[in-house]
């Protein structure tokens, strides 16, 4: 179930008035832009969609081959490749770039999507790192397999049911009764983080320093990610972006909430430490002719998150250092997610944070269309008053040429993000420009999409999963109920 604000307001997709292809022709958003040491032909940008095609050891797959190419075909400026593991461990059906094998595949995705754009699209990928997230478990599997029984609940126990024998009482019948114990009871006994394992399952954070692997962060992730960043060079990207948003490694160092005491928490200055130190080591690894950027959040949306302020401050001081552009996304976070069932992991997309980061037409006054662009104008100022012209791509609820040509005009930003849209209608960029946007199969914002994604089951869109199943050719997802990628446009230009 997708959050929703309170009192919601249901919105319908905008009305429109789409371009001739002569008025497309001088658009800005159809003008070419200049990010770092490349250029895109136009300011039309897929931002980063995981698809779950991968297999299971991270491999790029003939599906994965062809959603990349479907998306291609429309030709839009740049895609930016789903989050790929910069690390070699089993994460599922994700991409991984943590080792050279993955270079092959990578390098065929690279081949496949220049020549389904016919060399116009460039295309990036999104390198990321996440920590441990374990599936909630079985209340019984808990306490039996990685609950730690200590002194404080043995002391929490004696307090509450104001008996001592639970001081010595054997370990056995202790959590013998911890199990069958009412929910009530278990919240005095039981500590924040383990209630919040028994419930949501275990999750680490960058604030746990007492495990050595979350303490020495800061010495291995400029190399981890430098790896990445040259296999991607290596397979051909035209550049990485970073991933430092929504709920992963880096994004939850730049985090108000980062309290570490190592001088890679607490101030802003000590937060954006470590982010700048890996693109620092990206940099000398990939050097400066390629592509590196960064996508990172204008406001977490939780409580006790880091707001626009700290945003417009991360995104001056990584133009400062040299990235090529900032992506700006919001939201995303575990810390508000909604409990999952008993065997599945936390989805990060599911409480008010994940509502800001695809946000759906059940909405609020604001509505969801184009919602962080006043946070993206924040930052793009910020950026250029402190004398950097780094190109800054809105993305979130952006539904139409005419919105987006009014952005660009408007100064606010300089690339637009169509995520949800261009899973809609991949075509949607050739139609525009062509003139027959009345063409476009439009996004409703409803997330079918992103329930799939959610229950880590194949992408696809609810527009036309269903449609022409027999035609020749066509993969299905696993249930064989969906076609997988887009019908072709019949009037392709
Ligand atoms: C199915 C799905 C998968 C996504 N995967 C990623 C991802 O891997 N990395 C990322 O930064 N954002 C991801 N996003 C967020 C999008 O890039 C985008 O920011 C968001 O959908 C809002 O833009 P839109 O309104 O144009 O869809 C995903 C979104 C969807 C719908
Ligand atoms: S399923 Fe399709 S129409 Fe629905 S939100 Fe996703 S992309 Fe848009």
């Amino acid at each position: 179930m997708t959050w929703h604000p309170q009192n919601p307001v249901r919105y319908q997709i905008p009305e429109t008035r789409w371009p001739t292809a002569k008025e497309a022709a001088s658009s800005l958003l159809f003008q070419p832009i200049h990010i770092g040491p490349i250029e895109l032909e136009s300011r039309t940008w897929v931002p980063a969609m995981v698809p779950w095609r991968a297999t299971e050891d991270g491999f790029v797959t003939r599906d994965n081959l062809d959603w990349y190419r479907r998306f291609a075909e429309g030709q839009p400026g740049a895609i930016v490749v789903e989050a790929t593991g910069v690390r070699d461990i089993p994460s599922g059906p994700l991409l991984r770039i943590g080792h050279d094998r993955f270079i092959p595949g990578l390098r065929e995705l690279v081949e496949t999507v220049r020549q389904a754009s016919l060399g116009r699209t460039r295309l990036f990928i999104q390198i990321i790192d996440f920590l441990t997230v374990k599936r909630r478990p079985e209340k019984s599997k808990f306490f039996e397999r990685f609950f730690k029984l200590n002194r404080n609940h043995r002391e929490a126990l004696t307090q509450i049911t104001d008996d001592e024998s639970w001081l010595h009482r054997n370990e056995t019948d202790v959590l013998a009764f911890l199990k069958d114990a009412p929910a009530e009871l278990l919240d005095q006994v039981l500590d924040e983080r383990e209630i919040e394992s028994l419930r949501f399952g275990y999750r680490e954070r960058v604030t746990d320093t007492h495990l050595p692997h979350i303490r020495n962060l800061p010495e291995v992730m400029p190399e981890i990610f430098a790896d990445a960043a040259e296999r991607a060079q290596r397979a051909g990207f035209d550049g990485v972006e970073l991933h430092y948003a929504h709920a992963y490694t880096m994004a939850s160092f730049l985090s108000a909430r980062n309290t570490r005491e190592d001088g890679y928490g607490g101030t802003r200055e000590n937060r954006v430490r470590l982010p700048l130190e890996v693109y620092r080591r990206v940099r000398e690894r990939v050097g400066h002719d390629y592509t590196v950027g960064v996508r990172f959040l204008a406001d977490e949306v939780i409580a006790g998150g880091s707001h626009i302020e700290d945003a417009v401050h991360f995104g001056v001081e990584f133009a400062r250092a040299g990235f090529d552009f900032l992506s700006i996304s919001k939201g995303g976070k575990f810390e508000d997610a909604k409990q999952p069932k008993v065997g599945w992991a936390v989805y990060p997309y599911t409480g008010r944070s994940g509502y800001e980061c695809m946000p759906t037409v059940i909405s609020d006054a604001v509505g969801p269309f184009g919602r962080n662009v006043p946070l993206v104008a924040q930052i793009k100022r910020a950026v250029n008053s402190a004398g950097f012209s780094t190109p800054l791509i809105a993305t979130g609820g952006i539904a139409t040429f005419e919105q987006a040509e009014a952005i660009l005009q408007r100064n606010e930003a300089d690339i637009i993000g169509f995520a949800r849209q261009a899973l809609a209608d991949p075509d949607w960029f050739l139609k525009v420009k062509a003139g027959r946007g009345q063409e476009v199969r439009r996004c409703t914002y409803t997330n079918y999409c992103e329930g799939l994604d959610q229950t880590h089951k194949q992408v696809t869109c609810k527009l036309w999963d269903r449609v022409d199943l027999d035609e020749e050719g066509i993969t299905f997802s696993e249930d064989g109920r969906r076609r997988l990628v887009a019908p072709r446009w019949e009037g392709e230009v």
